[in-house]
């Protein structure tokens, strides 16, 4: 990898501060008490979160020392302190909150459940036992692949509570891609569900779990199935048990064992730009004291709030915001099984509207979804309940930013643009809703306790405006511990790309980015999505933003094809608004655009029309089959986390 020298040309000079009504309310009330509490923690990070820790949550036994960081890159957290996340996230409401709705279900087809605390107590409990029966101990893992259903949650609290780790898989990964999982991670168990509804459609689960165990060195053996959709399926005789059956010969007596801090939580696979997948595991104490003030300053939780993040539980987004941020506060979490889909395009806000939602929390590639799909869907919905807005998972461009500011926001909900990774098991830079002014496409500040920095290879900070690589100085609590089974890749991965000095440990993040004069944070993409044209490095979102703000264009992707003179030159892979001419004329024009947005360095070579882009299944553009595609060149290598293979096919076709 050489040095960045990215050049982020992205102008963005416009500021929208919280109003002063939000942010008097606000949990943390300015930017001047933002600043005060950075400062602390950076002055003393090991007595900021254990001031936090004590405060916050519940813990059996305390801790002889907040972190260990003499193994590094190993930590560890809350060393010896003895702690129940399953506990912090139920247990510990039932005296103040037991009727309050914990979690509200509502199924793509619009059937609805509202679970209580008590009732998720007791549910969890029950769960929790039925683990138990089947075997699973303390250490053990169960892979859990799910529809958007309680039971999902239930099952993933069930493990915390016994201090099994969890391995969630998306609903929508093939069987292949669960087998690998399920035997990478070593599980005894599988939680799944007969099927469940996306876009229509049922998606068959315990099809694929059969298919996925159907191989000789698969650990599993115990299948426990949800019935949702109720179309026939076959069942194991020994192996297989419905999740009716055994619930209800289950006890709800169960209370929460003291767990060690570092006892393992979850292992959650990712995948890298080589490679297979990784299993990323997260601990117990750590995970969840950071989970929770995360969720808290940076959504603004209070009591009356019903919060829905639109995440799926198969990523790190549902684990975190879904599931245990929002309970371990006590909060209402929204649960919805559907994705954003034209054949229902007021489906959300319909959702927003039922429930009074008043935080919301999506995708920017969900975003451009609502944007193509018209504004008069929500502009027919009550959505005066939002009181806040946030995104995550990719570069917002300014566009998408601003029509969420105006149609869903209406102008008066601040939007919190949060940087995080499944590594680093929760959101790292962000505004902070009552405090941060926020420009429009920027993650603005680090979250207080976080030491983030823009460095070169060698580990230095570089100057305002320069690009660089994002970087971590400190451990944080939620930090992911190791790969599973793979001590070697992880020091490898994050740690070693900036080789350690002086026994100072980097983590690097795998994205470019730069600061601007107010340190603010211009998160440019993954470091191998940098195109460098003609002795130029243009970030990808820079040219797609610019395509965006065209309005024949509903979504681009930019990549870089090798070039004999440039190096590298821009292709652009392009969906069209509505049923424009794809012609040389818009080509013309929209290359003409991006010289007048931009300049002439960033001046696509070739831009093609799609009718889809290949995406992954949690919505972000597989650009290296795009550069692939652009080269003319095979398409090699995993495209198992591929969500429509036709893109592909039809891309293809198109390309030869
Ligand atoms: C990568 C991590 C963490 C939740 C979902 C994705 C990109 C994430 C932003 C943002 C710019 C972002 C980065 C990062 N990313 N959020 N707000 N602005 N880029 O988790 O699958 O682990 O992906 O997503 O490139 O490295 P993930």
């Amino acid at each position: 990898m050489s040095q960045p020298t990215i050049e982020s040309i992205l102008q963005e000079d416009r500021l929208f501060p919280p109003s002063s009504e939000f942010s008097s309310q606000a949990h943390i009330k300015s930017l001047d008490e933002y600043k005060k509490l950075s400062e602390a923690a950076q002055a003393d990070p090991e007595g900021f979160w254990s001031k936090l820790a004590e405060t916050e949550l519940h813990w059996f036994e305390k801790w002889d020392q907040v972190l260990d960081w003499s193994n590094p890159p190993f930590a560890k957290w809350f060393v010896n302190g003895k702690i129940n996340l399953s506990y912090n996230c139920i247990d510990r409401h039932l005296e103040t909150r037991s009727d309050k709705p914990a979690i509200i279900w509502e199924g793509e087809p619009g059937d609805a459940r509202i679970i209580t605390y008590k009732q998720l107590h007791t549910e969890v409990c029950k769960f929790a036992n039925v683990l138990k029966s089947q075997g699973v101990k303390t250490g053990d893992r169960v892979g859990i692949y799910m529809p958007m259903i309680p039971e999902a949650a239930i099952a993933m609290l069930a493990c915390a509570r016994i201090g099994a780790a969890h391995s969630v898989v998306f609903g929508g990964f093939s069987a292949e891609a669960l087998r690998d999982r399920l035997v990478d991670a070593d599980a005894k168990v599988v939680v799944t569900a007969d099927g469940g509804w996306r876009k229509d459609k049922i998606v068959p689960l315990k099809p694929a779990v059969d298919a996925a165990l159907d191989a000789p060195n698969v650990p599993v053996t115990t299948v426990i199935t949800v019935k949702r959709t109720a179309q026939d399926i076959t069942m194991a005789e020994g192996r297989d048990h419905w999740w009716h059956d055994l619930m209800d010969a289950a006890s709800d007596d169960c209370p929460a064992p003291a767990l060690d801090s570092e006892q393992m939580l979850f292992v959650l696979y990712t995948s890298g730009s080589t490679g297979k997948p990784k299993g990323v595991v997260h601990t117990t104490g750590g995970y969840n004291l950071y989970a929770h003030m995360t969720c808290k300053w940076i959504f603004d939780l209070k009591e009356d709030d019903v919060y829905w993040c639109g995440a799926d539980i198969g990523w790190i987004t549902g684990h975190t915001y879904v599931v245990y941020g929002a309970l371990s506060n006590g909060a209402t979490t929204v649960m919805y099984e559907g994705a954003p889909r034209p054949s229902n395009p007021g489906a959300f806000w319909d959702v927003i509207e039922k429930y009074k939602v008043t935080i919301f929390y999506t995708a920017p590639t969900a975003i451009r979804a609502f944007i193509k799909m018209g504004d008069e869907h929500p502009n027919a919905r009550d959505l005066s309940s939002l009181r806040m807005l946030g995104t995550v998972g990719e570069p917002i461009n300014p566009e998408a930013w601003m029509w969420y500011h105006k149609v869903i926001g209406k102008e008066k909900c601040p939007i919190v643009d949060t940087w995080w990774q499944t590594e680093t098991g929760g959101v790292m830079i962000t505004p902070l809703p009552g405090a941060t002014p926020t420009k429009p496409g920027s993650a603005t500040l680090p979250f207080p306790g976080i030491q983030a920095d823009i460095v070169d290879l060698e580990g230095n900070s570089v100057g305002p405006n320069d690009g660089g690589f994002l970087a971590v100085r400190h451990p944080w609590p939620g930090m992911m511990r190791t790969v599973y089974n793979n001590p070697e890749r992880f020091r490898k991965t994050y740690w070693e790309h900036i080789p350690p000095k002086d026994g100072k440990y980097i983590y690097f993040a795998g994205d470019g980015a730069r600061r601007d004069a107010d340190g603010y944070f211009w998160v440019m993409g993954r470091v191998d999505d940098v195109i460098n044209t003609a002795g130029h490095r243009l970030g990808t979102m820079e040219i797609e933003s610019a395509l965006v703000s065209h309005p024949a264009v509903a979504e681009a992707a930019v990549v870089g094809k090798p070039d004999d003179l440039k190096g590298e030159e821009v292709v652009a892979f392009i969906t069209l608004e509505g049923d424009q001419a794809q012609d040389d004329a818009l080509i013309k024009e929209l290359k003409a655009h991006v010289v007048s947005e931009i300049g002439a360095i960033a001046r696509p070579g070739e831009i093609r029309f799609a009718d889809a882009l290949p995406k992954t299944r949690s919505g972000k553009i597989m650009r290296r089959l795009l550069r692939s595609l652009a080269a003319g060149q095979e398409i090699a290598g995993d495209t198992s986390t591929l969500e429509d293979r036709s893109v592909l096919e039809k891309l293809r076709g198109e390309g030869s």
